[in-house]
């Protein structure tokens, strides 16, 4: 596999895909423009074909026409173990730790539900993933918010001292901790894993970490630690979620997992999933799951390279114009774009973009004042379709 597999371009227009459906309707992501001049660059999937080995895995299982109650296998159990030990040198995850879930939301809404009672507060970093604030509120929960800062290098760090606060005062009980963080792209360096894990355990407060961007580690010189492999302390605390769903572009197939040292922590969200009826992964995710160790290395390795590329690119391009500035990500395909010093309101800028057929996602709703989202994870092609079509609403600096 080389980067042309990562060139093509797929018609993804009337097979059901959200991003390259909702410009047609009125609503936050409507584009008046006709569909060939759209460049959807909004809901984190990728426009990548999923890898070959996964394709094959799902079409051996749909050739057996039977799709009834289903129980994982142990190769998919088997295939999780080796992908936490193969991508983040993490070799003890056995099934016996493993969770399944409808989606990484529907794992962390189970963790809320076993760990807090309606009421109570859970922290959280901000800027902040829109699903959690959502996830949080629907079940009668608190979120309390601990702004990330940037430091003398411009890398956005957690502050320790204000989370600490918040934690004694706010009676915080759950923390849900994004890692890699999405928007900002920042990968956690194994120290700052061990202060979450510190600051956690020394309060007694559960930890929620949501690994889903493992794989997106697109800065080579970062390394991606999972929460609970950082102490004994806090294998006892930590309810981590992954899914390989943004990573191989499953999400339409619904399936996620959490993995639990615990097994006190991991029986009681246990109970609440069988309890919500989410505890399950259809078939065709368990398939999917499974087939991704066939040259799903190398599929990835691949796409974090295009992917690389295409921020470069798009980073290039946002540094010359005027008042933009965006900034390499260590994780993640998004970039997090700061429209500050354009003086101009982020929500006018969006629907400039639309009306040029660029969907981005509003950083409001992440709490980022002046900030856009730009998911980069297309064809290399798009991003010049949409660096073109952006020439029209920026001036150069
Ligand atoms: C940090 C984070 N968690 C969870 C999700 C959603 O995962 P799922 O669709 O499996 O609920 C996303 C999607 O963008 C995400 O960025």
């Amino acid at each position: 596999m080389d980067s042309t597999f990562f060139d093509q371009y797929h018609d993804r227009s009337n097979t059901g895909a959200y991003k390259w459906e909702a410009h047609k309707v009125p609503g936050p992501y409507y584009s008046p423009v006709p569909a060939d001049e759209i460049v959807p660059m909004w809901i984190a999937d990728t426009d990548f074909a999923t890898a070959p080995s996964v394709v094959e895995a799902i079409a051996k299982r749909i050739s057996h026409p039977l799709f009834g109650y289903t129980i994982p296998s142990p190769e998919y159990f088997a295939a999780i173990s080796r992908w936490h030990k193969n991508r983040y040198g993490n070799p003890d995850v056995k099934a016996r730790h493993i969770l399944n879930h409808t989606s990484v939301l529907a794992g962390v809404g189970a963790a809320i539900e076993a760990f807090t009672l309606p009421g109570e507060n859970i922290l959280v970093n901000q800027t902040t993933y829109t699903g959690f604030q959502s996830t949080v509120k629907n079940l009668g929960r608190f979120l309390v918010y601990s702004p990330l800062k940037k430091d003398e290098n411009g890398i956005y760090r957690m502050d320790f001292e204000d989370m600490e606060k918040k934690i004694v005062s706010e009676k915080i009980t759950m923390m849900i901790f994004c890692s890699p963080h999405n928007p900002t792209g920042r990968v956690w360096e194994k120290e700052e894993v061990e202060s979450v894990v510190n600051l956690c355990a020394k309060h007694g407060v559960k930890l929620v970490s949501d690994e889903i961007w493992a794989d997106f580690v697109v800065d080579p010189t970062c390394h991606h630690t999972p929460t609970r492999s950082v102490s004994d302390k806090a294998k006892e605390i930590t309810i981590s979620m992954y899914a390989p769903s943004k990573t191989f572009n499953l999400a339409g197939l619904a399936g996620s997992y959490s993995v639990t040292y615990n097994p006190l922590l991991k029986d009681k969200m246990s109970k609440v999933a069988e309890a919500n009826h989410s505890g399950a992964v259809s078939i065709l995710s368990i398939a999917a799951c499974t087939g991704r160790y066939q040259g799903g290395s190398e599929y990835v390795d691949e796409m974090l390279k295009y992917v690389r590329k295409n921020q470069e690119l798009m980073c290039d391009f946002f540094n010359s114009c005027a008042g933009v500035s965006a900034e390499l990500p260590q994780g993640t395909y998004v970039l997090w774009v700061d429209f500050a010093e354009t003086g101009e309101d982020v929500g006018v800028i969006r629907d400039k973009l639309k009306e040029v057929g660029v969907i981005t996602t509003d950083g409001r709703g992440y709490h980022g004042k002046a900030f856009l989202r730009f998911n980069c994870a297309c064809p290399r092609a798009n991003c010049e379709k949409a660096i073109k079509a952006m020439k029209k609403v920026f001036s150069p600096k």
